[in-house]
Order: structure tokens, then C-alpha cells, then sequence
């Protein structure tokens, strides 16, 4: 089929070269110069596994374009992937979707038939205003042509993207129209069916079980994304309450989350206590929810309690380091990660970047350190007095503690003595419950997790 992206974001860009190896012709449309110049020379401008590799593989399916008109007049399929970033009120700014859209409407042409998907994470009613500013566009544009609107949420996560959108879980379309939910069914065929051959760097997960196809109105399509979210989110800052309660009395949370995660009903996943969530989309969506509901009056204290439970947890590494240490006023404490989480470069409502913000406030150095996300965060804190490092050692030069606030794989096995031995004071914040507290305390730290 012939596919036009809107956006060449985390979202766009995945899908769309998800699609070209699966065999449609893509035009991916971007605003942004700078990444469709990095595309057009094989570059990526994110950093997501796998991207780049996919990338040279489906050079002859994908094109990359700043201007729609060039590919969507001659479009089955037109996905509008556009972020919606939560304004000051927490609601969701659905100006980019807006404005996309009707740059699609102006492409469009009398005598054909289109359908055109919302893939950005929209609040509930979203398709249908939409496809009413479509039509509109339409008339006074004086065309006259079949659209289909399609709600197509995404649920893939960052740092496993690509994998996710090869092998999902299950692809929701929320549709009236007949044609809208067939063409999304043969647009996805290969990945729903499995049939394609995988890329030799992504293999397909052993005994996976075909996705499920979910169709539903548009209207229980947006509100599966929210409720998703909400729900991972909630399932996160249910146990970093427990986790606070198990501080109080000497309990140790990641028994305790193996002991209720093993029983079938709640399962392991997303019961890691932490310094909470963060990235593009939990924050925003639960808030955009929340605030959604409240419009039409309608009170969510679950998911409320959630968001509150999650920004005290960053509070928390501070607290300790202050209980420890009395005062930061001229310490020096080295930060390691700034990612949201392990294997991407965002640092969107990071927790690390509120917790550096919170040190500085004391009056303390920081010494932060990531593998890929400096450059982003470098612009989250322009106005700081923060150094990076993209070496873990390094960072720890003459600090007085430590905060993993990432979990990244390749910090696994750090050498906890080698850090040890080039800090002036040896306290260790395990902001993610990543390593054995034994291990650390070996080399002469004192350790504190979270809810252990
Ligand atoms: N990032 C995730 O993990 C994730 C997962 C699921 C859903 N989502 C949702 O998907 C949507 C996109 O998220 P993202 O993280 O990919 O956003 P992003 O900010 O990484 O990318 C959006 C891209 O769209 C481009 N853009 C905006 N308006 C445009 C226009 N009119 N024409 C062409 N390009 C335009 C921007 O320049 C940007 O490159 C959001 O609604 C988000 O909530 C994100």
C-alpha cells in the first residue's frame, strides 16, 4: 500500500520503516530540517535500537519529506503520528495534530478514497473532531473525496520500539468505517499474521503468539491508550507506596514484589520499585486523563493518587542523601543516568533531571552521566552548573555519593571498588533497586535502595 507518515518522531519514524520492511511504499513527513537531512543521509535522528540497521535495509521503500503534498494526494493510508505534549493545565496540546491535519485535508484530491489514522495519543473525542475539521477543510477546499478516519493507537515502548512494532501484543483500530478497518487489517497483515522474515538483528521472540487485532469505536480506541498507560503507570506507584512502607518497618520490597508477582493474577512486570516514571508519555497521558475527566466532571482519585505517589519518589534520593549527610551545601554527587530509562536518548520528564535540579537547589555539584542522552539533557539544563560524563568513573571523581537513576545494561557489572576508590565519601543511592546491596556495601559504600 502506498503510506504517507506525519511526523518522523519516536512513534512516526518507527512505524513508518516497520511498514517499509513489511513491504508498503512510505513517505515519512517531517517539519523538523535537520532530521529529514540526517534521514536522507541513512542517520537516525534518534537513538532507538535498531533504527539505523532498518534503515539502510529499507532504503528503496521510504521516502523522507518536509512538504505532504508530495506523497498524500497518492495515499491509501495517511498516519498522523505528531506529538501532543500536556500544556501548563495538564490537559494535552492537540495543536499539532490539528495543524497536521489539515495539511493532510489540503493534499487531498476529488475522486479518491483515503484513510487517514490518528496514531498520536489523543484525548477521548479526538478522531471525531478531526474528522470534522477534515470534511470542513474539505468543502471549502471544494473537494470531493472519500475519507475514512481510523483511531490506530500505539503502545510501543521506548527503547524497545522497533521490536514492538515488529511483534506486538495486539494492534487496536477504533473505526465507523467499513474500509477504514480493512485497510488497516491488510496494512498490518505481515505483522498480524506474522509472515514477514525478521531482520537479522531482531529476531522473532520464540513461541510468540500471533497479535491480536482489536476493533472497537473510535471513541473505546482513545480511551484503551489512556487506560493502558494509566494502568502500567498506577501498577508502578502501587508499588513504590509499599515500597515507602517497607522503609518504615524493614521489609524488603523486591521480595516483596516477587512474593505478589508470581502469583498469575498480577504478574512480575512493572513492580520494580524506583524513583518512578517518567519519558513522553505516563506523566502526560495520566495527567491529560485526569484533567479530561475532570472537564466533564468526572473525579479519577486513582489515578491522581498515582501521579502523587510518583513525583514524591523523586523527592527521595535528596531526602536521603540530606538525612545522611545533614546538608549538601558544597557536596558533590555524581548522577548516573539521565535517560527516562535504559536504551533511548529521552529525557522527557526524566526523573534524573528533577532530581539534579533538586541537588543544585542544596547548594551541591553534579556530575552527570549517560551513554547517549548528554546532548538532550544538555538543552534541559542550559541554565545549570552540571558537568557530564559519558563514563561512570569519571563521573565519580571526588564525589561524595552516588544516584543510579537509569538502569543501564552496560552498568551491570560496574566495578564497584574502581568507583569506590575515586570518591571522597562512599554513599550509594540505588534509585532502581538495579544491584545487590551486599555487593556495594563490599566495597565500602553505604547502600540505600528503594524500599529495602
Ligand atoms: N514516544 C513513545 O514512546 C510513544 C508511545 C506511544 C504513543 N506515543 C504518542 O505518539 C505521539 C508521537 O510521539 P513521539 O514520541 O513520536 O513524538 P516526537 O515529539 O518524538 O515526534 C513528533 C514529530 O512530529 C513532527 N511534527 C509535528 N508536527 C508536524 C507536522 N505538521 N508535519 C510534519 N511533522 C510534524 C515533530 O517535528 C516531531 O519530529 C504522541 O501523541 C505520543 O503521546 C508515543
Amino acid at each position: 500500500m502506498n503510506v504517507t507518515i506525519i511526523g518522523a518522531g519516536y512513534v512516526g519514524l518507527t512505524t513508518g520503516l516497520a511498514l517499509a520492511y513489511i513491504g508498503h511504499d512510505v513517505c515519512i513527513v517531517e517539519k523538523d530540517n535537520r532530521k529529514i537531512e540526517l534521514l536522507k543521509k541513512g542517520k537516525s535522528p534518534i537513538y532507538e535500537k535498531g533504527l539505523e540497521e532498518l534503515l539502510a535495509l529499507v532504503k528503496k521503500n521510504v521516502t523522507f519529506t518536509e512538504t505532504p503534498e508530495e506523497k498524500v494526494p497518492d495515499s491509501d493510508v495517511i498516519i498522523i503520528a505528531v506529538g501532543t505534549p500536556p500544556l501548563e493545565n495538564g490537559e494535552a496540546d492537540l495543536s499539532y495534530v490539528e495543524k497536521a491535519s489539515e495539511e493532510v485535508a489540503d493534499c487531498l484530491q476529488s475522486g479518491k478514497s483515503y484513510t487517514v489514522v490518528i496514531k498520536s495519543t489523543v484525548p477521548i473525542g479526538t478522531n471525531e473532531k478531526v474528522s470534522m475539521q477534515i470534511k470542513r477543510r474539505l468543502k471549502e477546499n471544494n473537494i470531493s473525496c472519500e475519507v475514512n478516519m481510523a483511531s490506530n493507537p500505539e503502545f510501543l515502548r521506548e527503547g524497545m520500539a522497533l521490536y514492538d512494532a515488529l511483534y506486538p501484543d495486539r494492534i487496536v483500530v477504533g473505526a465507523k468505517s467499513e474500509k477504514a478497518i480493512a485497510d488497516l487489517q491488510q496494512l498490518y497483515s505481515p505483522i498480524l499474521q506474522q509472515t514477514f522474515t525478521p531482520p537479522h538483528f531482531l529476531q522473532r521472540p520464540n513461541g510468540m503468539k500471533l497479535p491480536h487485532f482489536i476493533v472497537t469505536d473510535t471513541t473505546s480506541a482513545e480511551m484503551i491508550k489512556y487506560a493502558a498507560n494509566a494502568f502500567l503507570a498506577l501498577k508502578i506507584s502501587f508499588i513504590n507506596e509499599i515500597a515507602g512502607l517497607c522503609e518504615k518497618v524493614g521489609a524488603d520490597v523486591v521480595d516483596v514484589a516477587r512474593g505478589i508477582g508470581t502469583d498469575r493474577r498480577i504478574g512480575m512486570s512493572f513492580l520494580n520499585a524506583g524513583i518512578g516514571w517518567g519519558g513522553s508519555c505516563f506523566p502526560k497521558d495520566t495527567s491529560a486523563l485526569v484533567e479530561f475527566a475532570k472537564k466533564i466532571g468526572y473525579d479519577m482519585p486513582i489515578v491522581s493518587a498515582a501521579r502523587k505517589v510518583n513525583y514524591k519518589m523523586r523527592k527521595t534520593p535528596v531526602e536521603k542523601l540530606k538525612n545522611h549527610f545533614g546538608s549538601l551545601n558544597g557536596r558533590t554527587i555524581a548522577v548516573l543516568g539521565l535517560a527516562f530509562k535504559p536504551n533511548t536518548d529521552d529525557i522527557r520528564e526524566s526523573p534524573a533531571i528533577d532530581i539534579i535540579k533538586a541537588i543544585l537547589a542544596e547548594g551541591a555539584r553534579v556530575k552527570a552521566c549517560d551513554p547517549v542522552a548528554i546532548e538532550n539533557a544538555k538543552k534541559a539544563l542550559e541554565k545549570e552548573n552540571v558537568s557530564f560524563f559519558e563514563d561512570p568513573y569519571e563521573s565519580v571523581e571526588g564525589a561524595d555519593a552516588v544516584i543510579l537513576a537509569t538502569e543501564w545494561p552496560q552498568w551491570a557489572n560496574i566495578d564497584f571498588e574502581r568507583l569506590a576508590s575515586r570518591m571522597e565519601n562512599r554513599v550509594f543511592i540505588d534509585g532502581r533497586n538495579y544491584y545487590e546491596p551486599e555487593e556495594i556495601e563490599k566495597a565500602g559504600f553505604t547502600y540505600m535502595g528503594v524500599g529495602r
